[in-house]
């Protein structure tokens, strides 16, 4: 954005955005991903460079398109690549947001050649992929730390957890109880938890809206 005079609220400050699926490669034609847009993390990417910020976004494999000169896109396909990139920048950043849909579990092996189904059965063994924002948070330091939450049970204490877990200072809990909220949709139902635990549910609103919200913690917490 324009910022010819220095004005707008987020000018001079760093955020790094993961966004989107992450592919797992089964074999060379093959993988495990799952059905993130990656619309939230570009929402929030590009409400955060309206304001003047300086965004970084890793994004997994996605259909949509960056629209901002003040946004650096970092393209990446698997969980493993998107960790790399997310401490490449992560040291630099004033600000973290992780809305991407990272899978929890890979392929342990991945075949050279494309898998022929001379089998009847076919049994893939899956190992557990390193969680990038837990390994965000306990390098954190002056980084303010911003999570996402998908639960269907349990939800403000599963929440809550994760919060310590992974030493956030804000989560933003993804409820998928009310229509329209989720994957693929252009609603989401949220509830902000903070590091105190202090819990604020929100009405169902366009995801742009709250990306908006999620900016307007930012601002809040460096009082622009
Ligand atoms: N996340 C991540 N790396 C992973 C898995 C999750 O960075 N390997 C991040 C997501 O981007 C999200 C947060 O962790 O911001 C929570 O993701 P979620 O899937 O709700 O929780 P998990 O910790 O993966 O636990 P579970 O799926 O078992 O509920
Ligand atoms: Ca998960």
């Amino acid at each position: 954005e324009k910022d010819i005079e220095g004005k707008l609220p987020l000018r001079g400050k760093k955020i790094l955005i993961t966004a989107g699926p992450t592919y797992e490669a089964i074999d060379p034609v093959r993988f495990i991903g799952n059905h993130s847009s990656g619309k939230m993390g570009f929402d929030i990417a590009h409400a955060a460079a309206k304001e003047g910020a300086e965004v970084i976004l890793v994004s997994g494999p996605t259909h949509l398109k960056v629209q901002s000169d003040g946004i650096t896109f970092v393209p990446v396909v698997s969980g493993r690549d998107m960790y790399e990139a997310c401490h490449k920048y992560f040291d630099d950043v004033d600000v973290a947001i992780a809305a991407a849909a990272v899978a929890d579990y890979r392929p342990k092996t991945v075949a050279d050649q494309k898998i022929k189904k001379n089998e009847e059965n076919l049994t893939l063994e899956l190992e557990k992929t390193t969680d990038i924002l837990k390994s965000l948070g306990e390098k954190k330091k002056h980084q303010y730390l911003i999570g996402f939450a998908l639960e269907t049970e349990n939800e403000i204490e599963h929440a809550k957890q994760k919060i310590k877990k992974k030493n956030l200072d804000l989560i933003v809990l993804n409820s998928l109880n009310d229509k329209g909220a989720g994957f693929g949709k252009p609603t989401n139902k949220v509830t902000f938890i903070d590091a105190a635990f202090n819990t604020e549910p929100q009405e169902l609103k366009s995801k742009e809206q709250v990306a908006q919200d999620i900016i307007n913690k930012i601002k809040t917490r460096y009082n622009v």
